[in-house]
């Protein structure tokens, strides 16, 4: 049995000094739990002169990736610089030379998954990402373990903190998105570059991740239909909640329907009395369905220092241990579900839709003549009061419509002398399947 697992960590930015600190300052709890003394062996960053607030071994640290990869005491990678092409070659590389890898890199596994599990496959290293969906929610061990037995039905998940913060304040305070997008880059809740998280796309590689161990089918980025949430207006988000008893979120849903997967990306009005829309600011929540469960919902911190250091060191002492017994290995799937990727054109659902008239007779005529043309079936219709001019906002719900139905019938709609600006469209989820 070994007697020490030594660790290289490669960034040592925010997470990878709360991993530091969280494995320097509990080593007896640590080595109790894994039965053989965890040891941080190497540091490597392309900075190690700031102060990061906490006490390290200088002689740990290293700006040179290879003091890692050719130390052949080393077996756990743990991964945190984050980014795609440098954080590839690194895992790729530490597994080529017999290194467990630990990452919180989600981009990375969306786009390279069969890459990476492949050279995992090859080498019998183990990849663990818990911290790359949900921060400190251990979302991955509880779909991969805890789940195990359930055939999985659908994911509904607001798994980006930056989005769900700012819906959550448009709503609370009523202000616009981009008010409540400079607020939030200057309290620090949205980075100073968010487009990954306001176009949903860093929500669409969790997704990817979370759908790929779910559903055991292997998914790319394209399968994911994305939207962001930057056409929210606090029209939208008033008109949700008081007209029709809805919140807006940013949801990440995957879902079998009629033996197809769905996997898409949009802001979603759902009921607010649902468990999910309670969920707000920075935290994420997962609101997985199981056959046998039912559904159960995972609720925490999606991001932040310690809620990911707590994901990366779960990996560490699992890793850790399955080393120090002889047993770590290869254990990603290798089979595949039979089970095809529903095309957005296909989808089902219930939609609102804004549209900017003129304030005239025939305009309700004019657009709910071409929605029925297309099969479109309208449940409700709020004409709200004039805006300037003689422009009126009309505000419908619509029954299940199909999302090319819906699609063709707007852009007809829109080309109306009528109508004044592009409509706009939010889906419906009621989350009652
Ligand atoms: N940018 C991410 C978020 C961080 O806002 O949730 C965690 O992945």
């Amino acid at each position: 049995m070994k007697k020490v697992i030594n660790i290289g960590i490669v960034g040592f930015g925010t997470v990878g000094s709360g991993v530091v600190e969280v494995l320097s300052n509990n080593p007896s709890r640590i080595s109790r739990k894994v039965g053989a003394r965890v040891q941080i062996k190497k540091i490597v960053d392309k900075d190690i002169t700031t102060p990061r607030g906490i006490k390290v071994d200088r002689s740990l640290l290293s700006t040179n990736i290879n003091h890692i990869l050719d130390d052949p005491e080393i077996d756990i990678v743990v991964e945190l610089i984050g980014g795609e092409h440098e954080a590839r070659e690194i895992i790729l590389e530490a597994m080529k030379k017999g290194k467990h890898i630990v990452t919180a890199n989600k981009a990375l596994l969306a786009k390279a998954w069969d890459e990476i599990f492949e050279a995992s496959k090859r080498y019998g290293c183990e990849v663990l990402f818990e911290a790359s969906v949900g921060g400190g929610i251990p979302i991955i061990q509880c779909i991969r373990q805890g789940l195990a037995s359930n055939r999985i039905l659908s994911i509904f998940g607001i798994i980006n903190g930056t989005c769900n913060y700012i819906l959550s304040k448009m709503s609370s305070e009523k202000k616009d998105f981009c008010e409540v997008l400079k607020e939030a880059k200057e309290s620090g809740f949205a980075e100073a570059s968010p487009i990954l998280d306001i176009e949903g796309i860093d929500t669409a590689h969790k997704l990817v991740v979370l759908g790929s161990l779910a559903f055991s089918k292997r998914i790319s980025v394209e399968d994911v239909y994305t939207e962001g949430i930057t056409y929210i207006t606090k029209r939208d988000i008033v008109y949700a909640e008081e007209e029709f008893g809805y919140t807006i979120k940013l949801l990440g849903i995957a879902k079998i329907i009629d033996n197809k997967l769905e996997l898409r990306v949009h802001p979603t009005m759902i009921p607010k009395d649902h468990l999910l829309a309670s969920v707000s600011g920075e935290y994420n929540a997962i609101y997985i369905m199981g056959d046998l469960t039912d559904p159960l919902m995972f609720y925490g911190k999606g991001a932040g220092k310690f809620p990911a250091t707590s994901a990366v060191t779960a990996d560490i002492i699992y890793l850790a241990k399955k080393i120090t017994n002889g047993v770590a290995g290869y254990i990603e799937k290798s089979y595949y579900e039979d089970i095809d990727i529903k095309p957005m054109d296909e989808f089902l659902g219930k939609y609102y839709i804004r549209f900017e008239t003129l304030d005239q007779p025939g305009v309700l005529a004019s657009i709910s003549g071409i929605l029925g043309e297309h099969n479109i079936s309208i449940s409700s219709v709020i004409q709200k009061e004039r805006r300037s001019g003689d422009i009126v906002p009309i505000v419908m719900l619509t029954h299940e419509a199909k999302e090319a139905n819906i699609r063709i019938a707007l852009k007809k709609i829109d080309k109306l002398p009528i109508v004044k600006a592009k409509s706009l469209l939010i889906r419906v989820e009621e989350l009652t399947k």
